[in-house]
């Protein structure tokens, strides 16, 4: 987790890292800090909380024209001051986004040396180790190649060394990092939204490359520290998809482009009501895995019920810190889909790399563009969805979705289901366009919600339940609506709310059964459906337009999404970074 961020040039400093630090603050918010070269020397501030709180210690005119700063999603070690980054040990000062495993042992070697430690982070170690190998090798590229040799983990580094104020440098493995280029300096950060203020012209870092970054230089050495040349790509997105405009909220924002995100998706992979050759032919295999985390495992859950129903292949779902341990069983013709929209998650990357190595072949589904899950897999498919700022996913939610139902029709060679999208947008804005404050009102006071739903509706109940809750903090739990009356129903009392979904027509005469069941035990119901209600058995009703079966979820669970937001924002819940959380878990 964390983000990083580094400037050098002509322009001041520090305006340019803290308002980069903000862009990257959706990747941890338990402290920041901020290292910058003034009156040559390295001077650190460092805050509990926000990038705000931070801000508040600044001073936007000092004079320096080089600075690293880190917003920190703590690992090791509590949120303190003391733990914030940036860490300095000796002539080496360092921010770091990523993990150290081997943290411990290197500790132990270094304090064996007499080398004493501040924090209880395992970042403390790599400038620990820099100042070590660097008091021998007085080279700071040899310097780095040591260090990271002794590495084990994952890592973004910014690194300043106080014999060279002329450079920044930088080196990842396993964690995101991108140069920048701007026309009066240059940057270094873990991801695009934090430089688009100033520039869109940026590099990726390759795995084990040293980048060297001067205020007009950039120098990339592969890890026999030989100089390698690099493609400078540009950031297509605007710096507007990146800001609230106009919205409360990043949730509510990317909710509310829920339509464009299914279009651009829809369109990416097909055109006049056929595939297009963005959608590669997956029909050689005979079964799929499918391993993800949170929400990006219950589309996983979805799609297994239609690719099954559809394709007649068995799907087996797990999430990935399961999978990435447990005995799992392929054969030649197992296709291992990975679904992630930030393309980072540790367990994800893990699982992916144990089919990988296993020789098994994988797909990944994947939001952030040439993120490492992209990057590792055999194939990739991207979805749209844009940059995600809200850490709770909604957009890139629904962008899976509607992917991973087009790879369903695909495999099936079911071509004439496409037709079914068509128009599917207008629909999306119709659901958007309705009010659900009043159902959110009849929620927010309550301690415990329940979703009940069959098949794909259960999906979209687990992951209606998982908006709620991480937003809301209210308990919620998902059952399968048959299954709520072996022992859970008895924590329905009076007014409990239950939302029931069917979407499934054939199927409704079943969950409309379950939910008399809690309702005659007075839960207070919300029932969600497409299809005609004629008996009165619920308290409120959120009628879903009709379309075919294949497309509902697209649609039903946006009613979900924004019923969590109105619950949250009932609450004063801090929507956008709900507590203890943060946008990409790359940690296992
Ligand atoms: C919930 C949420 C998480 C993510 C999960 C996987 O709103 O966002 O459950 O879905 O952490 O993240 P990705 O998709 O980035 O691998």
């Amino acid at each position: 987790m964390c983000g990083i961020i580094g400037y050098i040039g002509k322009d001041k400093a520090l305006p340019r890292i803290l308002n980069g630090l903000k862009f990257l603050e959706y990747r941890g918010y338990d402290s920041a800090g901020i290292a910058y070269v003034v009156n040559n020397k390295v001077e650190i501030k460092k805050e509990i909380g926000r990038i705000s709180s931070l801000e508040k210690e600044i001073n936007y005119d000092t004079e320096t024209y080089m600075g690293i700063g880190h917003t920190r999603w703590a690992t090791h070690g509590e949120p303190f001051k003391i733990n914030s980054h940036p860490h300095q040990v000796g002539k080496f000062t360092v921010v770091h986004n990523g993990i150290i495993e081997n943290y411990a042992k290197l500790k132990n070697k270094l304090e064996n040396m007499n080398i004493t430690f501040k924090s209880d982070t395992d970042t403390e170690v790599i400038p620990a180790l820099l100042n070590y190998y660097y008091s021998k090798e007085k080279d700071i590229l040899k310097t780095i190649k040591k260090t990271i040799n002794d590495l084990e983990g994952s890592y973004a580094l910014g690194i300043i060394c106080d014999d060279d104020y002329e450079n920044i440098y930088a080196v990842r493995f396993g964690s995101p990092l991108i140069i920048a280029k701007d026309k009066n300096g240059n940057f270094i950060a873990s991801d695009v939204p934090a430089i688009l203020a100033y520039t869109n012209k940026y590099i990726l870092l390759n795995e084990l490359e040293i980048a060297k970054v001067s205020k007009n230089n950039i120098e990339v050495y592969n890890k026999d520290l030989e100089l390698v040349s690099y493609v400078e790509k540009i950031f297509e997105g605007s710096q507007e998809s990146a800001l609230l405009n106009g919205y409360d909220h990043y949730m509510l924002k990317e909710i509310n482009e829920e339509d464009k995100v299914f279009l651009d998706t829809f369109n990416y992979y097909v055109q006049n009501g056929k595939f297009k050759n963005t959608m590669p032919d997956f029909k050689k295999y005979k079964n799929i895995h499918i391993v993800a985390c949170g929400s990006a495992y219950y589309v996983g859950i979805i799609a297994s019920s239609i690719i099954e129903e559809l394709c007649n292949i068995p799907v087996y779902v797990e999430v990935a810190s399961e999978y990435r341990y447990k005995k799992v069983f392929y054969d030649k013709d197992t296709l291992v889909i990975i679904i992630s929209q930030s393309g980072e998650t540790a367990d994800s990357l893990a699982a992916l790399r144990k089919s990988c190595a296993d020789n098994i072949d994988t797909l990944a589904i994947v939001n952030v563009v040439a993120s490492s899950i992209a990057r590792e897999a055999k194939y990739v498919l991207y979805v749209k969805a844009g940059p995600e700022i809200a850490v709770a996913t909604t957009k890139a939610f629904l962008a899976q979705i509607t992917l991973l139902i087009l790879l369903a029709i695909k495999l099936a060679k079911k071509d004439a289901l496409l037709k079914e999208f068509i128009g599917l947008e207008k629909l999306i804005k119709k659901l958007l366009n309705q009010d659900y404050k009043d159902v959110a009102l009849s929620i927010y006071k309550n301690s415990n919600v329940f979703f009940i739903g069959r098949g794909i509706d259960y999906g979209i109940c687990l992951e209606g339940s998982l908006k709620l809750k991480e937003t809301s903090y209210i308990n919620s739990v998902a059952f399968q609506a048959g299954e709520l009356k072996h022992g859970s129903i008895s924590l329905i009392e009076v007014g409990t709310p239950v939302i029931g979904i069917c979407t499934k027509k054939d199927m409704s005469k079943k969950t409309i059964s379950n939910i008399k069941e809690v309702k005659s035990r007075g839960a207070y119901v919300i029932y969600i459906t497409n299809d005609t209600v004629v008996d009165k058995f619920y308290d409120k009703l959120i009628i879903l337009p009709d379309a075919h079966e294949i497309v509902m979820p697209i649609l039903s669970v946006i009613p979900l999404q924004l019923i969590a937001y109105e619950v949250a924002k009932l609450r004063g819940c801090d929507i956008d970074k709900p507590r203890n959380l943060a946008k990409s878990v790359t940690v296992e």
